[in-house]
Order: structure tokens, then C-alpha cells, then sequence
């Protein structure tokens, strides 16, 4: 793995803390959360051998300010009202949904342990996917969440070792890609995705970490397959403000920069790039 790529996967970890925190302070419910952890605590050793324990305990224990809770609250509310929007408008029909980026996100086994009707697609990079690959199948609620068989595992490492990094099921697909390599990304788009059905595309804090022109190269590739579809991105914009520099600041240290994130730095900007790209407010 390049180091570049093992940066840019650590900001997962940031999401998952943020989750754990809001979750932890009530702001959020996640019933599935519990079980991301617990096979996290099983996996993440063989991944990142020495410091495995503390990267561990730095997720699960970490208890954010308020202000972040907050943050963390809107963000997972904003992308849950445009998803139940978005199968509110669809109701009845084979409809997809795509999560560029999803890393641990959990929100696939909440929807379509409930819902019929459902195809649902998380990209990230392939340590990424391994990972939760690992994580779900070793879990019988998880596994039977996204309609896989549920694997009994007696010595982890082994499994670990031997595991790819792709997992499909009828209904739920992890992919792993480099989202910046665009001529594999419109490979899978033709060769994995439904393309005729209506398409909900999420990006969730994803689309920030690549150059823009990458980025704008990655809504293009994808607006140009689909006829019928919903973009749901949510990216930080602006950063001229305190908590703006403090993020960039914070970032800095880790080697971790957001491209975008004073290039379009409002939402006129940001409306104006996708509509551009052929996309409608
Ligand atoms: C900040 S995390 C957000 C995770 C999840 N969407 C959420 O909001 O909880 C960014 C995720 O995007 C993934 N990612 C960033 N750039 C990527 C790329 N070029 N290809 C694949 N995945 C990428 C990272 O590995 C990470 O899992």
C-alpha cells in the first residue's frame, strides 16, 4: 500500500471515531456499530502490526467536543434524509445505491437488513474493503445484514491472510478501486452497476481528499453512464473560518490536504462545479 493511500484511509478511522463519540454521547443510534468495532478489534492487528492496539484504542475511546458531535449529527442525518428521500421517491422499484468511499460506514446493514429493492455498492481502497470484508462475514448479524454466508473463523490471522478484498452478494456489493484511476472506475461502472436503474451516488467526505480535477474527472465519469440519478455529496467547504483553519492546520500534521476545499469555497462555487458537469441543484 502506498503511504499516500494509507493516510488517506487513516480519515476512516476519524469517521468511525466521531460515530463512536456521537453515538456514545446519544446523539446518534447505530444498533450495528458495536458490531463494526468488536471485528475491527479482531482484524485491525494483522493490518497494522505494531501499533494496531493504540490506532484501536484511539478510535473507540476518543470523546469529541461538542461542537464535533454536532458535526458528526448533521453530517449522518443529512446523508440518511436524502437516502429515505431518495427510496421515498422510488418506492417499489429496483433502485441502486453507490457509496464512494464508504469505508466503515454502516449504514448498508441498517437499509438493507429492512428494505427490498435495494443494490447496494461501496467503493474504497482494497485494505479498506478487505478489511470490512473481514468484518462482516466473521459476524453472523452483519453477514446475514447484506445477505452473505456467515463464516465461523478458529485462527484470524490464517483467515486474514487468505482473504480477498471483494465481496458480493445478491443485494450488497464492497468493491475495492482506486477511485483516481478512472479507466478502472468506468470499467466497474459498466461491469458492476445496474446501469438503467434509478442510482443514488454518495460521497461522504470522499471526493475532499483528491485533487480537484481527479474528483471532477470521478463525478464525470459516473454522471456520464446513468440517465436516472441522485448525487448526495457531502464535502467540507470553505476553511477561511477559526474551525476551518484549525481543520487545515490539523490536517497538515498528518500530511492529509483537501484540494477542493477552498477552490469552491461556497456552495454557489460547489452548486456551479456539478451543474457544469451536467448535474441539477
Ligand atoms: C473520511 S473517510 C469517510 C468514510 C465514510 N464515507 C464516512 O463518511 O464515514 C474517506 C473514505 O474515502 C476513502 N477514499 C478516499 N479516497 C479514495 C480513493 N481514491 N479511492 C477509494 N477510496 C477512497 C478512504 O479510504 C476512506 O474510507
Amino acid at each position: 500500500m502506498d503511504r499516500n493511500e494509507k493516510i488517506i484511509r487513516s480519515t476512516d478511522y476519524d469517521a468511525l471515531s466521531c460515530r463512536i463519540s456521537a453515538c456514545k454521547k446519544h446523539y446518534l443510534d447505530d444498533k450495528y456499530l458495536q458490531n463494526v468495532i468488536h471485528g475491527l478489534e479482531k482484524f485491525l492487528r494483522f493490518e497494522n502490526k505494531i501499533s494496531s492496539r493504540r490506532v484501536f484504542n484511539g478510535i473507540v475511546n476518543s470523546v469529541k467536543l461538542p461542537i464535533i458531535n454536532r458535526g458528526t449529527y448533521i453530517r449522518t442525518k443529512s446523508i440518511d434524509y436524502v437516502i429515505e428521500e431518495f427510496l421515498r421517491e422510488f418506492d417499489g422499484q429496483q433502485v441502486q445505491i453507490v457509496n464512494l468511499g464508504a469505508g466503515s460506514d454502516t449504514r448498508a446493514f441498517q437499509i438493507l437488513a429492512s428494505r427490498e429493492n435495494i443494490n447496494w455498492v461501496e467503493f474504497d481502497f482494497k485494505d479498506s474493503t478487505k478489511l470490512k470484508k473481514a468484518i462482516i462475514t466473521t459476524d453472523q448479524v452483519l453477514a446475514n445484514a447484506v445477505g452473505v454466508d456467515f463464516v465461523p473463523v478458529d485462527d484470524f490471522e490464517i483467515f486474514y491472510t487468505e482473504l480477498d478484498d471483494t465481496l458480493i452478494s445478491e443485494k450488497y456489493k464492497l468493491i475495492s478501486i482506486d477511485l483516481r484511476d478512472i479507466e478502472t472506475l468506468k470499467t466497474i461502472i459498466s461491469t458492476e452497476l445496474d446501469l438503467n436503474a434509478p442510482t443514488l451516488i454518495i460521497s461522504e467526505c470522499m471526493l475532499c481528499y483528491t485533487e480537484s480535477s481527479v474528483s471532477t474527472n470521478i463525478i464525470q465519469s459516473i454522471r456520464s453512464h446513468f440517465t436516472k440519478g441522485v448525487f448526495a455529496i457531502y464535502d467540507p467547504i470553505g476553511g477561511e473560518d477559526n474551525f476551518g483553519s484549525v481543520m487545515i492546520d490539523n490536517l497538515k500534521i498528518r500530511n492529509i490536504s483537501m484540494p477542493s476545499l477552498l477552490e469552491f469555497n461556497t456552495l454557489e462555487k460547489y452548486s456551479q462545479r456539478l451543474q457544469e458537469l451536467g448535474i441539477k441543484d
